[in-house]
This record gives C-alpha cells, structure tokens and sequence, in this order.
C-alpha cells in the first residue's frame, strides 16, 4: 500500500498556522536562500493529501505551488467548488484515511498535509516518517501539529539539521503504536 510522508513546518511551542490560519510567522530572513529539502520530498512522492483547510489556505496563495495531483479531503466541499484552472490537478475525497490510501493504484508515496489530517493518518498507522521543521518563534497560541491521542506512537529519530536561518529540521520514522 502507498505510504505516507510528512514535511511541515511549526513553531518552537508547536503550531502549525495561528488560530485565524495565518502562517506569516514562516517567514523569516535567511530562509529563502536554504534548501530546506522541499524540492527533494516533492520529487520522491506521487501526489499530496491535504486537508480542507490547508486546501483553503493554499488557494489564498493565488499561484498554484504543486505540479502533482492534490486530493483534498473533504466532507464539506463539492466537486463543483474546485477552480477550473485546478480541475486536472486537484480532486476532493471523502473516504476515510485508510480507504483511500488503498484505492491509490500507482501511488507508492503520499505527501500527508494539514494538522487535522496528519494526526488522523497517524492515528492509523500509516505514516511511515516524518520531517519537522521547527521555526525560532513563539506565537503563544495556533492550530496545534499534535494532539490527544488513543496510543503513543513511538519514534526513531533519524537526523537533524541546524540552518544558518535558525530553523531545525528533524527527521524521524514511525516505529510502532503502542
Ligand atoms: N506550518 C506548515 O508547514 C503548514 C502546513 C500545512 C498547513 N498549515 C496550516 O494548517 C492549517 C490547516 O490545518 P488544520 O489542522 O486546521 O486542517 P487540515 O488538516 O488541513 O484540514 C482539516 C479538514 O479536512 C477535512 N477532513 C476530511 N477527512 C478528514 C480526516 N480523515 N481527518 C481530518 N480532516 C479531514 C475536514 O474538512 P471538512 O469539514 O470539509 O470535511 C477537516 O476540517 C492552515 O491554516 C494551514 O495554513 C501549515
């Protein structure tokens, strides 16, 4: 079965976006001159899943940033609602994590985004590592990266890397649900 993959970025107490979703807070000085390795995690998966509202924050983007397909998983959302210039690109799903992980025919990776999303994938064991970028900055409150859980989930670190920008990018695999 395909395999999930994580790469996002929170800040040192844990956020993903501030509460109204803003991630201005991503932007640092520096940073846009380091590879921190999202070309590399594009190039090896064969699409990306995304919650609704990492969806919704990337089409505030205005330019589309992937050229892979994007399924964006949704109950609320419509076929219709999608933008005809992202028709070919991007498709809404409404199954449950694993179905649709076994309905990928073709796919070997999948690039999991979206907090909401990724605890759910974890949740049922099918991330197989995860790259955490930790961006300097507190910003006290947010939507949160981790949350409760019905069992720990332990992890093998891999590696970390300390850029010249400050940030911290860990790389870890899921070992096991305990
Ligand atoms: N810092 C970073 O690197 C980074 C990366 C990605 C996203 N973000 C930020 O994170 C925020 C979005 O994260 P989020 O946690 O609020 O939302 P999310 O995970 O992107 O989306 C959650 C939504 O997905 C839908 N959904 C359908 N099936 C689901 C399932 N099995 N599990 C979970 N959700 C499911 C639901 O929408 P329906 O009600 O439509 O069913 C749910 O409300 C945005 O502000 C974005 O900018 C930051």
């Amino acid at each position: 079965m395909v395999t999930g993959h994580v790469f996002i970025a929170t800040s040192l107490d844990g956020f993903i976006a501030r509460e109204d979703g803003s991630i201005d807070w991503l932007d640092m000085p520096g940073v846009e001159v380091e590879d921190h390795g999202f070309n590399e995690m594009m190039a090896s998966v064969d699409g990306l899943i995304m919650g609704r509202g990492t969806y919704e924050k990337v089409l505030e983007f205005g330019a589309w940033p992937y050229n892979k397909p994007v399924i964006v998983l949704t109950k609320s959302l419509k076929a219709s609602a999608i933008p005809k210039h992202l028709q070919d690109n991007v498709s809404f799903c409404s199954d449950e994590p694993e179905q649709l992980m076994q309905s990928l025919a073709g796919w070997k990776r999948a690039y999991i985004d979206g907090g909401s999303v990724i605890r759910s994938f974890l949740s049922a064991g099918l991330i197989e590592d995860m790259v955490l970028t930790r961006i300097p900055v507190l910003i006290g409150r947010g939507i949160p990266l981790f949350g409760p859980l019905l069992k720990d989930v332990r992890l093998l670190h891999i590696d970390t890397v300390a850029y010249p920008s400050g940030l911290v990018t860990s790389r870890y695999r899921v070992v096991a649900h305990e």
